[in-house]
Order: C-alpha cells, then sequence, then structure tokens
C-alpha cells in the first residue's frame, strides 16, 4: 500500500568516484522528481569526486577512512559499524549504494534490510562483479542493461527493484557501452528511490512489485 510521507525520506549515499549516479538523484531531488533528502554522502575514498559533488550541493560529505580498521580479522565489519554507527547518527532511512567499491558485511546488511539499494551495470543475475561490460560484449550478448537492487549479503544477488536494457552494439568498446548503460542507470536510480518514498514497492520472496505503476517503457527491448 503506497503511503503518502510528510517529511523527505533521508537519503544518505554511499560512493567511492566520480558519483554520476549520485549527481542523478540530487539532481531529480533538486527537480522535485524524487522526494527525498540527502542527509549525508560518504565515502572510502578521500579524493572522491563523488564528495566533491556534494560539496557543491550544499550536502554533508564524510570521508570515512578504511585505515584505521585494516589489519584486524574483522576489519571488514568493524568499518561498517562506524558507517552504521554515521548512518544513524543521522536518522537514515534508505541508503543508496552508488559505485561504492566495497563489499558490505551483515552488519549493514541487516540493520538496513530491504533499505539498501545499489546500482549495477548489467542485466543481473547476468555478469555480477567487475569489468561487466566486457564481460557482456565478450560473452556475444546483444542486450546489455542495469539493475537497481536491494542489498543482501551474496554480492550483486538481491531482489531486484529496477531494470533498463541497452543494445550492444559490433563496434562498442567496454567503454562505448558503459556510457550507454550509464545512462539508463541516471534515469533507474533516481525512479526507484522515488518509489520507495512513495512507499510503493513491496516485497515477496526474491520478487518486487511496482503498487499502483505500470512500466514508462522508454528502454530497449529488442533493438532488431
Ligand atoms: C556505475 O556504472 C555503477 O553501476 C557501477 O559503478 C559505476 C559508478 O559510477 N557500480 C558497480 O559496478 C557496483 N558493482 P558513478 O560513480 O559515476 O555513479
Amino acid at each position: 500500500m503506497s503511503t503518502k510521507r510528510t517529511t523527505p525520506l533521508r537519503v544518505a549515499v554511499l560512493a567511492s568516484g566520480r558519483g554520476s549516479n549520485l549527481q542523478a538523484i540530487i539532481d531529480a531531488i533538486e527537480a522535485g522528481q524524487v522526494q527525498a533528502r540527502i542527509v549525508a554522502v560518504i565515502s572510502n575514498k578521500k579524493e572522491a569526486p563523488a564528495l566533491d559533488r556534494a560539496r557543491k550541493h550544499g550536502l554533508r560529505d564524510l570521508f570515512v577512512d578504511p585505515k584505521p580498521f585494516a589489519g584486524r580479522p574483522d576489519s571488514r565489519e568493524a568499518y561498517d559499524r562506524a558507517l552504521l554507527e554515521t548512518l544513524r547518527q543521522h536518522d537514515v532511512e534508505l541508503v543508496l549504494l552508488a559505485g561504492y567499491m566495497k563489499i558490505v558485511t551483515a552488519v549493514l546488511v541487516s540493520a538496513y534490510a530491504n533499505r539498501m539499494m545499489n546500482i549495477h551495470p548489467s542485466l543481473l543475475p547476468s555478469f555480477p562483479g567487475l569489468d561487466v561490460q566486457r564481460k557482456a560484449i565478450d560473452w556475444g550478448c546483444k542486450l546489455a542493461g542495469c539493475t537497481v537492487h536491494f542489498v543482501t549479503e551474496g554480492v550483486d544477488e538481491g531482489p531486484i527493484i529496477l531494470q533498463a536494457a541497452v543494445p550492444i552494439l559490433d563496434q562498442d568498446t567496454p567503454d562505448t557501452l558503459a556510457v550507454r548503460i550509464l545512462e539508463q542507470e541516471h534515469k533507474i536510480y533516481p525512479r526507484a528511490v522515488q518509489l520507495f518514498a512513495e512507499g510503493r514497492l513491496r516485497g515477496d520472496g526474491r520478487r518486487v512489485f511496482i503498487e499502483g505503476g505500470k512500466p514508462v517503457g522508454e528502454a530497449v527491448i529488442s533493438p532488431w
């Protein structure tokens, strides 16, 4: 059932790099297409351009240094405990991984079950992991795309929320394909956040149903 919120959804974005998905979400919020407020942009990389983007828009940018946790047997969990504390301090309701290149542990996954999303540049469950545009081309796929999914402990394995497909062209390189996919990422990630904000995502096992809507139908299903 869709629920009308009286205050904007409190979102944190975790990003390690360029931050173009962060930017797409910021732009959609500023354009009034997404009823959310980014209360923190957090990175494990001090120099992440994503943090610059946050600062430019007056958002709180936080670098959480992994170094103090390195070397201990529970280094990843300890890091996530520090992150969790930060998320709780800011009353974060939804966590968005946007080019966050660190595997999240059960510490975060269980605290934010069904409240943490990731964007991945393939049509999952095909091609989890890294360098996936190259893998899709090398496999001979005709379609590639992107997936927004809830985060579970298995990497790139959580329930799928939205996907968009693009064609793979004969002359594609991983870079040209990545550009075409990224364009779709920038559409479906803000859309998924807005669906969450509207309370329209209903999970049933692995499936996520979108209540009260129909597909927008603009992505390529078959180019031939
Ligand atoms: C995006 O293509 C995103 O899908 C991918 O990293 C890029 C980050 O770009 N994420 C993953 O591969 C996660 N497995 P951005 O920093 O410009 O948003």
